[in-house]
Order: C-alpha cells, then structure tokens, then sequence
C-alpha cells in the first residue's frame, strides 16, 4: 500500500515537473527577456507595479532545475542550459544593489546554481560580492540586516536572503561576515518570531539607540498576526541558516516555525493568506506559502536526528505537494499561462491576488525536484 501511494505520488509529481517546463517554455516563447513577477488575469504580462524588485532570479532558477533533472532528450537539457544562463548573466550587476534586502533570492537561486554545476570561479566571486553588498544593510543599532522600507524596519523574509552571507563569510573565512549573519538571525528570532512558533511580518526600532519597539506588517493582516508567507519564509530560512551555522537556535526556530504551520493550515496543508485574518478573508488561500513550507519542510526533515520527527515532515512536505498538484496547478485552464494557482502577492495594494506568483512556482518546482530524489 504504502509502494503503491509512493508510485502514484511520483507520477504525480513528474507530471506537474513536465507541466512546469511547458509552462515556463511557453512564457519565454511569447515575451523573450521579460521577468514577470505576478499574473493578471492568468497573464504574466501587464502593467500592474512590482512594489520592489525582487524576484528576477526565479525564472532562470527553474531553468537550472529544468536542465539539471530533465527526465527528456540531451537538446532538451541543452535548451534548457542556454536559456538558464541567458537569463542569469543580466543579473550579474545586481551584486552591487544596495535598494533590496533580496540578494539571496537573487544569486541563490541563479549564480549558486550555475556554480554548483561549472565550478567556475568567477560564479563564485559574484555570489561572494553580493553577500557582502547585503552585509552592508546590518545594523550596529539593534542588530539587524535592514529592509527596503527604511533604517528602522526589519523584514522575516531577510531570513531568505541571509543564507548568501554565511555563503559568503564560509567560502572568504571572513568572520565579520559571519558574525552579521549570525547576529541578524538571532534578533529575528527574539523580536519576528513568537512563543508559539508564530512569526511577524515586520519589526520597528529605535534607529537611535537600537531599542526594539513593535512588531508590524506591509502584506500581512495586522502587526500581531500571523502572515502565512511570512511564517513559510521564517521555517525555510532557519532550516538554512542551521545548516550553515550548526547553531541547535535555529533548528529549534525552524521546528517551531514548522510546527506552526503544521497545526494551523487546512488539514490538506495548504495555508489561508494570514492565519489571523477574520474567517470570510481567511478563505483566501495562498499556494505560495505552501510552496515554500513544503520546500522548507524537505529541507528541515534531513537536518533532524530524531527520524519519527523527520518522517512526520517529510510526509507532510509530500501531502502538501499532492494537494498543491491535484488542486492548484493550472492544468485545465487552457489560457493560464502560470503554473500554479491561488497565490498572493500583497493583497492591501491589490496586487497579485489569487494569481500565479514567481516566486510560488519557484519554490513548488523546487519541492517536486527534491521529494523526486527520494521517492
Ligand atoms: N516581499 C516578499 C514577499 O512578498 O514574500
């Protein structure tokens, strides 16, 4: 029985895996060189504003896993080579962007990726560049990497982004990087993330004397609720920083962030947008966190010593993949041009609201790549 749901969950899944190739093939056949960021209407090109410019190295990054795993032909991997490093190389001169707190999306997800498979130096030296360009946001005051918003705001996305300074501090031996990263973890952990395992979208501080002060939100429902994209970056973001720093803090925020999401999203794991939000709102789902938790969730379950702990996240990783496949993914609408349905983007400005989400598709095709190699 349990072979038999195995098989079907891997055939499952290598379809959505073709699904999302086609998808992503038909997107730059139509519009060549365009990073879209959120559909309208199913559509991935329209005029609506990005807020901030974030999410560029999603697209390539598919691209790599698509090169990477392909299950077709050599011209297939081939295309999907010179289209991965068509579309990383104009992110080269991101390093040096100082306006984003998301050069670990960026570089993570492109040029980490590059390397990993031609282990030339250069790649690397552009990944260590950028880590350093994101070290320079940390602030001495309050101890914190600070967002785009301004001085006095820290984000629980920059847990995302953090894992490219540890990168960055473990390949130059540098330790002033490292203890950046390091500081930058641990006040997220005492001011974004809550008792019980709950996170904050935001905080504020005192720019003059460091002092935290409140917690806060840009897309969430409210400072003091839950905002389930949030939460889903905070679970993956300290399942890496544990691994690059092996500090047992992280791993507990991780399990505690994890544990949240687990007992608080719809029992067939996919999350409402803010867990907080009032019940005719929280109708909303968002199948990007799921996305990510499900990613993140692979990630935690192999860095766990206690194995029933690591099964019980990987199974729940493997229900959200299947829900996410057999619910979400935009199969049957013909003229949806993403991949997966019913992501959020921020829903106060009204932008990419049950829509496709870049990032969403990223980190689902990531999860299918992962669980694939293990079932
Ligand atoms: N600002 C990053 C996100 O929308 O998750």
């Amino acid at each position: 029985m349990i072979q038999f749901v195995l098989e079907a969950d891997r055939d499952l899944f290598e379809e959505a895996f073709r699904f999302a190739q086609q998808q992503v093939r038909k997107l730059i056949e139509a519009h060549p060189d365009f990073y879209p960021m959120y559909t309208s209407n199913g559509h991935w090109k329209h005029e609506g504003p990005s807020w901030t410019h974030w999410c560029d190295g999603f697209l390539p990054g598919m691209m790599w896993m698509f090169h990477k795993k392909n299950g077709g032909t050599a011209a297939t991997d081939k295309y999907w080579l010179e289209q991965a490093i068509r579309y990383t190389t104009p992110l080269e001169a991101r390093k040096h962007d100082r306006d984003v707190h998301d050069l670990g999306f960026l570089f993570m997800s492109t040029y980490y990726r590059w390397y990993q498979l031609s282990h030339d130096q250069k790649l690397r030296d552009t990944i260590i560049e950028a880590g350093k360009t994101l070290s320079l946001r940390f602030k001495e005051n309050g101890q914190y990497l600070r967002s785009f918003i301004g001085e006095d705001s820290i984000f629980i996305d920059i847990m995302m982004n953090v894992g490219i300074i540890f990168y960055a501090a473990r390949e130059t031996g540098d330790r002033r990087l490292r203890d950046v990263a390091q500081r930058h973890c641990l006040t997220t952990r005492r001011v974004l993330v809550r008792g019980d395992g709950s996170t904050a979208h935001e905080g504020i501080f005192d720019v003059a004397t460091g002092e935290f002060l409140r917690q806060a939100t840009q897309q969430g429902y409210r400072g003091d609720s839950c905002w389930s994209r949030g939460l889903a970056w905070s679970l993956y973001g300290f399942s890496n920083s544990y691994e690059y720093s092996r500090d047992p803090r992280f791993l507990e925020t991780a399990e505690a962030c994890a544990d949240y999401y687990i007992t608080h999203s719809n029992s067939d794991g996919v999350p409402p947008w803010d867990f907080n939000a009032p019940p005719e709102s929280r109708k909303l789902l968002d199948t990007s966190s799921a996305a990510i938790a499900a990613a993140g969730l692979l990630r935690l379950c192999r860095l766990l010593q206690d194995p029933v702990k690591g099964h019980y996240y990987w199974s729940t990783a493997i229900l959200i993949l299947r829900t996410l496949c057999e619910k979400h993914l935009a199969k049957k609408d013909k003229k949806w041009e993403g991949i997966l349905k019913g992501g959020v983007y921020h829903l106060h400005k009204e932008l990419g609201v049950d829509e496709s989400v870049m990032w969403g598709e990223y980190f689902f095709v990531e999860a299918l790549e992962q669980a694939l190699l293990q079932l």
